[in-house]
């Protein structure tokens, strides 16, 4: 596989493929071009600079000074300087900050776990997109972190994790999305198989990192593997006007 791929892991670079594709085949069928991107909780800016660097316009909404600050200088150093901006703010703004209808696509990785109110940021996210907006949600499951805590050894910790009907699966978000009023729902396991393997194995062997890759693609939509993937993804649209 190419040099700039193997800077990610597998299952990170599954990812931005698998939103890479769902983007384009949305754009394509929905005849949308450049994109005004919000990313809600973006951080320090990860998946922000990867989807200006394919020319959309990416506003980044975050709490955090600190993540703020380091979003500047990546975005500084990455030549997609004037396609990112930084907002503090957070999920229970988000319609004050860019306003009803104003973006196309939405962003909101590994976040939802940590907002005061899931279904009052699900519908925000629903209200600043336009009719017909995309909506990317990653979060991160309950049984895969009850297995890592148990593996670690933090036993106690696991059956906490068990035991807090609040952390997600993929039921629950399914039932989120859908309830926030989100359609056409594309559901992928992130991680299930890539993140057990240890690293030393796929960096030593020839063509294992390929290997692995395609083995994360061909069971992300598996409901076993999925089930179990330590995140899942959510691609989905607002319905269409009209
Ligand atoms: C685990 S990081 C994920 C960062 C990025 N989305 C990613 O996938 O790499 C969680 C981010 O959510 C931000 N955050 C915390 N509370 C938030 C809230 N109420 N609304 C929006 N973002 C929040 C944090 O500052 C942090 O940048």
């Amino acid at each position: 596989m190419a040099g700039p791929r193997r800077r990610r892991s597998v299952s990170q670079a599954y990812l931005l493929d698998l939103l890479t594709s769902q983007l384009e085949g949305w754009q394509a069928s929905t005849g949308t071009g450049v994109c005004d991107v919000v990313d809600v909780g973006g951080g320090t800016g990860g998946l922000a600079i990867a989807l200006a660097r394919l020319g959309h316009s990416v506003t980044v909404i975050d709490p955090s000074p600190d993540a703020l600050a380091s979003l500047e200088r990546r975005t500084a150093e990455s030549a997609a300087t004037g396609r990112i901006r930084g907002v503090q703010g957070d999920a229970g703004n988000v319609v004050d900050l860019i306003g009803v209808g104003g973006a196309d696509l939405v962003v909101c990785h590994r976040v939802l776990e940590v907002v005061d109110s899931p279904v009052d940021a699900l519908a925000a996210m629903a209200l600043v997109l336009r009719p017909g907006g995309a909506l990317s949600l990653l979060v991160s499951q309950r049984h895969a972190v009850v297995l890592s805590q148990a593996l670690a050894g933090h036993l106690a910790s696991a059956r906490r994790v068990f035991a807090d009907a609040s952390r997600f699966d993929v039921d629950r978000v399914t039932d989120l999305v859908q309830a926030a009023g989100f359609v056409n729902l594309s559901l992928h396991g992130i991680g299930a198989i890539a993140d057990h393997v240890p690293e030393a194995l796929v960096e030593s062997e020839t063509g294992a990192y390929d290997e692995l890759y395609a083995l994360e693609a061909e069971i992300s939509q598996d409901p076993a593997f999925r089930a179990m993937a330590p995140l899942v993804h959510v691609f989905a649209q607002t319905p269409s006007a009209g």
